[in-house]
């Protein structure tokens, strides 16, 4: 059993990804949802991570806001993939469970010095700015978390908000710099494999076919998502990034990938929140990251489809 701290810009991926965990107590008992800036403003995000928790049926879940910007930057949104809302495509009545008074970074530095060191695992699914916020604030947090797992970056994928970074990194680089330096074991799911994560029109059906709330939710959700990449790219399926980082708890043996460095460039206005990642190892720099660069795309949607029916 994983005790995990969800840290979330939701976003519809993000919201996948938040189904999928709350389905599968066995594996993985959530401590708390932290939202953060990114797909949308916090003000949104913070009230998406609810109605998802309500949605599940799971309003006892602990939702505390974080950082409404980046360390150092302008906040840059993604309202043209996700929607006004961030979470458009099903209409889901404004929650009722409340939001928690502390604030997300102080949640994560309580928790952790709570915790036995090494039983907490960070699951981040957006921009990284509560993360790295915490680890600046309070660094003997730092040895204490057991792993991060991250939606985050790219490498033979390259970039999807400009032509070298991904929106998460990119957001927050500075944030992603700490995260990645910080000598925490990291995972991370790059581009590389969650552009393999594609909900096909058959995927989708079986989503709506689970019949319950939750299932045609999560049909709604991809079908607006999907409207992005299809106009966009011409491509046939929404990628299901962040549900890739909640999978990867339940699931590894879905995912392979390489032990490697990864530096992110924080300087450079060309290609600012590049992951240089060092896959075929030529830098000779220590391996900070297990960056993955493959799934099993059946094996992973017959797992969330199973979970999402047990909502
Ligand atoms: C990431 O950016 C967001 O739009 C998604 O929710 C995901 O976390 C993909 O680049
Ligand atoms: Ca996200």
């Amino acid at each position: 059993l994983r005790h995990i701290i969800i840290d979330t810009d939701p976003g519809q991926d993000d919201a996948m990804a938040i189904l999928l965990a709350l389905a599968s107590p066995e594996e993985i008992e959530i401590l708390g949802i932290t939202a953060v800036a990114g797909n949308v403003p916090l003000a949104l995000t913070q009230v998406n991570a609810r109605k998802v928790c309500e949605l599940a049926g799971k309003p006892d879940v602990k939702v505390y806001a974080g950082c409404d910007r980046p360390l150092d930057r302008t906040l840059v949104t993604a309202e043209h993939v996700h929607g006004k809302s961030g979470l458009d495509g099903p209409d889901l009545p404004d929650p009722v469970m409340p939001l928690q008074e502390a604030h997300a970074v102080d949640f994560i530095i309580d928790t952790l010095r709570a915790a036995n060191s090494g039983t907490v695992t960070l699951c981040a699914l957006g921009p990284l700015t509560n993360l790295a916020l915490a680890f600046r604030k309070a660094p003997d947090i730092i040895p204490r978390v057991q792993e991060i797992v991250i939606m985050g970056g790219a490498y033979f994928e390259v970039g999807n908000v400009t032509p070298t970074a991904e929106f998460n990194i990119y957001v927050d680089p500075h944030a992603a710099d700490i995260v990645f330096k910080s000598g925490i074991p990291l995972v991370v799911m790059p581009l590389d494999v969650t552009h393999k994560a594609l909900v096909t029109a058959a995927r989708n059906d079986a989503f709506r076919a689970l019949g319950n709330p939750v299932g045609v939710a999560a049909a709604q959700m991809t079908d607006f998502f999907e409207r992005y990449d299809r106009e966009k790219y011409g491509s046939s399926g929404a990628p299901l990034h962040d549900p890739c980082v909640t999978a990867y708890l339940i699931a590894p043996e879905l995912f392979t990938g390489r032990h490697i460095n990864v530096e992110i460039e924080t300087m450079s206005e060309l290609t600012l929140g590049m992951t240089v990642a060092d896959w075929w190892g030529v830098t000779g720099r220590a391996p900070n990251a297990l960056f993955m660069g493959d799934l099993d795309a059946d094996g992973f949607f017959a797992l969330l489809t199973d979970r999402l029916a047990r909502l």
